[in-house]
């Protein structure tokens, strides 16, 4: 009598064939296009203590409270499978020191996570994840840029029907007078909310926007709404946000009802969805994380990055294949940084989709600094932008020429041909 053959656990998967080549080809491009802005590699071990996500997920997430695979490691302690990628990353940031480097630090990953979910078409137990994390600034513009390289990477990989809703969380302060009003609402319309949501009025109240049992839908339709009370410089933050996003040509819906299952957000948040998927329509999601290094023993560090389901990407897309290049063009900030900056990220979109390997100053760096940087970087060109025009130094011939902005790319461009 032979052996019982064994399967893979429910929710899990092999990973062999077209899905392997597909797999590698996403990496390719992951690779290229994030290394390209200046993010390394980051992978954290497979499970860590349970206590980091308890921390930095938050005890009232679902992920937290009903989805992790804990286990105990002999010795009395918890360890739990990694649930997501930004806690884990922000532990490695602080225990590697990684604030005394040049900020942002900017790290990415592809790895497998892990949720005890009810498994469906797009919803795993054991899953893949790309992620990106830009630690250490709070420029706007880490916002716009992390955001724009997701939207490269799905259109690269063919993510078909892709919608993005942005939103703005503010600040826990803020947020903690919004809460309130919040809660007010929804206890004077209890009996019309699901009991689910009814139970989580004190512990989560703003996950009632997700909900969508009709009645708390109904409740919800005349909700106060968090981005209406955000302070000035949250709201400058957004509006910083939304404008460089414009300066790109990006797509966007704001929506003030968007709500995600982690409590670290702080700020901006987002998430894309496909239509060509089906329920689980969630392709990406991220936002900033202003708090979370702290909370979690570090100094005061503000962050911003996402997550794509890898599963979710190939569903909705097709895979090709694409290879690194180094950088050529660096954008610094001239003597008004602030009133030039979404020229300048103008300037490193249409650098990028002109196919050429470029980061933009995001550190808020003096323009020695910035040089500093972009020696650093090993960029050939660095173009400091002034007002509708840029003083393109080439770096290896140790020249420098003041041309108008819209001829920077090709200018870069022609050198690169006569090289
Ligand atoms: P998340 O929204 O929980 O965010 O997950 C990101 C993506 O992972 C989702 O949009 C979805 O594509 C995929 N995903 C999540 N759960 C499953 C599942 N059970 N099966 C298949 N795919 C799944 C995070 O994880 C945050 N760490 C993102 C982030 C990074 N925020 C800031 N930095």
């Amino acid at each position: 009598m032979s052996a019982p053959k064994l399967k893979a656990p429910r929710g899990t998967f092999d990973i062999i064939g077209e899905q392997a080549f597909a797999r590698e080809a996403l990496e390719a491009k992951a690779k290229a296009l994030l290394g390209a802005a200046g993010y390394e590699r980051i992978e954290t071990p497979v499970f860590e203590a349970t206590e980091l996500f308890a921390r930095g997920v938050g005890e009232s997430t679902d992920i937290v409270s009903k989805e992790m695979f804990s286990f105990d490691d002999g010795s009395g302690r918890s360890l739990t499978l990694r649930p997501e990628g930004t806690a884990p990353t922000c532990r490695a940031y602080i225990e590697h020191g990684m604030h005394k480097r040049r900020q942002p630090v900017k790290l990415w990953y592809l790895s497998s996570f892990f949720r005890h979910e009810r498994p469906q078409d797009g919803r795993y137990r054991e899953f893949w994840q790309v992620g990106a994390e830009a630690i250490g600034s709070d420029d706007p513009a880490v916002d716009a840029e992390s955001i724009t390289l997701l939207a490269t990477l799905l259109a690269e990989m063919g993510v078909r029907e892709v919608r993005l809703r942005l939103s703005s969380l503010g600040s826990p302060e803020a947020r903690g007078v919004y809460r309130e009003l919040l809660q007010a609402h929804l206890r004077a319309n209890e009996e019309r909310l699901s009991e689910e949501v009814r139970a989580r009025i004190e512990l989560n109240p703003l996950r009632a926007f997700d909900s969508d049992h009709p009645g708390t839908r109904e409740v919800m339709r005349t909700a106060p709404l968090l981005l209406d009370h955000l302070d000035a410089a949250d709201l400058d933050h957004f509006a910083e946000v939304q404008g460089m996003l414009d300066a790109a040509g990006l797509l966007y819906e704001v929506d003030p009802t968007l709500v995600r299952g982690l409590d670290y957000y702080t700020r901006t948040l987002f998430e894309f969805t496909s239509d060509a998927l089906g329920a689980q329509s969630g392709v990406a999601g991220g936002g900033r994380y202003d708090r979370l290094v702290e909370q979690l023993g570090g100094p005061p560090t503000p962050g911003m990055g996402w997550a794509a389901g890898i599963e979710r990407i190939l569903l909705a897309g097709e895979a090709q294949h694409f290879a690194a290049t180094p950088i050529e063009l660096f954008i610094a900030l001239g003597e008004d940084a602030k009133a030039v900056r979404r020229e300048a990220f103008a300037l490193l979109v249409a650098a990028r989709s002109a196919g050429l390997a470029a980061q933009m100053e995001l550190g808020g760096r003096s323009l020695k600094g910035q040089l500093g940087q972009a020696a650093s970087l090993g960029a050939r060109f660095v173009a400091i932008v002034g007002t509708g025009e840029a003083a393109l130094r080439d770096m290896q011939a140790a020249t420098q020429e003041t041309v108008p902005l819209d001829t920077v790319v090709h200018a870069v461009l022609r050198s690169h041909h006569d090289l």
